[in-house]
């Protein structure tokens, strides 16, 4: 296993998110970047949303993914060795379906997983350990582009990159381009793309999703200033703080929050600052972004890919796309 954390200024990874917590709760609005909340306890909570009645997601993927699972190996294997990049993997639930097939066929190909979470980095290269022994993993504990750097020095050799869970919804539509066009630039012509895209549906079905009866999401998005707690000498008072999702649907956005339930000051050691909440102000802590096919299109020509084939339920709720370099 690689890893990548050390960043590029000299300062560590507390220090990073001492300061980006530092800069996002003093602006107003208030946020915090989404990223942050993958700690171990936040992954575990992620698997649980997975397995949610109301998280239709993870099951479309799984679905597309597993009825079209030969197809999509057919266009990554063309005979030739090719590194199989996986950004934000997570627990490769979704991945291990082509990995299972493409092992099955005896492709020629190495795994390459990179995410942020360490603990999902080593329990996912142990469990491949024991299912699939045969698949050579390395995996890279890291942010996207510092990997996809170590990738470009590292693994010389073809490449396809998976980025599936509709992860990208949760760019602002302008960075989501940047960050297409900075993969592309680490591509070469014909290098490929699968990526998972949740489509725009009846409104209530996608707030359900980030507003579960269980109370797991809210679990998943107060677990942010749990993290901060414990990490950063935080003093949040968890109760006095509420998940509230809205999803405006001209937009195609779902948003997430923590709204202050009273007026309230709190210490936060590592960023020797106190940052004040009025009563019933809120931290915007996430985007998820739902695509129309039109807008796939869009993305896809402003940032140097073509569509190859779209995978799609029946019930065109998800989209796990193919993109070649062009
Ligand atoms: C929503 S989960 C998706 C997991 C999996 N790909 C799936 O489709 O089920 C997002 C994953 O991306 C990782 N992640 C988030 N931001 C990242 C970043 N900037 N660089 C690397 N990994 C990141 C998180 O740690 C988490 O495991």
């Amino acid at each position: 296993m690689i890893e990548l954390s050390r960043k590029q200024d000299g300062s560590n990874d507390t220090e990073t998110f001492a300061r980006d917590v530092a800069e996002g709760l003093s602006q107003y609005p208030k946020t915090l970047p989404s990223r942050y909340f993958y700690d171990a306890a936040g992954s575990r909570l992620f698997q649980d949303i997975m397995a949610l009645p109301e998280y239709y997601l993870t099951r479309c993927e799984f679905k597309v993914l597993t009825e079209n699972r030969q197809e999509i190996v057919r266009h990554f294997a063309n005979d030739s060795f090719f590194h199989l990049i996986d950004l934000g993997a997570g627990d490769a639930l979704k991945t291990k379906i082509l990995l299972r097939e493409l092992d099955r066929q005896q492709s020629a190909f190495d795994y390459v997983p990179v995410d942020i979470s360490g603990d999902a980095m080593r329990q996912l290269s142990g469990s491949l350990q024991q299912e699939m022994p045969a698949v050579s993993v390395q995996a890279v504990v890291g942010e996207y582009f510092p990997a996809l750097e170590w990738m470009h020095e590292n693994k010389p050799e073809r490449k396809v990159v998976l980025f599936l869970g509709s992860n990208i919804g949760n760019f602002k539509q302008a960075e989501s381009i940047e960050f297409l066009k900075t993969v592309c630039s680490y591509l070469n012509s014909g290098d490929k793309l699968l990526m998972g895209l949740d489509l725009r549906k009846e409104p209530g079905t996608i707030l359900s999703a980030y507003n579960d009866a269980a109370g797991v999401t809210a679990a998943f998005n107060l677990n942010l200033l749990r993290r901060i707690n414990s990490e950063l000498g935080g003093e949040f008072d968890i109760a006095q703080f509420q998940h509230y999702p809205i999803y405006n649907p001209q937009e195609g956005v779902m948003r997430s929050f923590l709204v202050s339930k009273k007026e309230q000051e709190v210490y936060i050691r590592d960023t020797g600052r106190t940052f004040h909440f009025d009563a019933w102000e809120s931290i915007h802590t996430e985007n998820s972004h739902k695509y129309s096919m039109q807008q796939v299109e869009e993305l896809s020509s402003a940032c140097g890919f073509r569509i190859e084939t779209v995978f799609q339920d029946e019930a065109c709720r998800f989209a796990d796309v193919l993109f070649t370099v062009t």
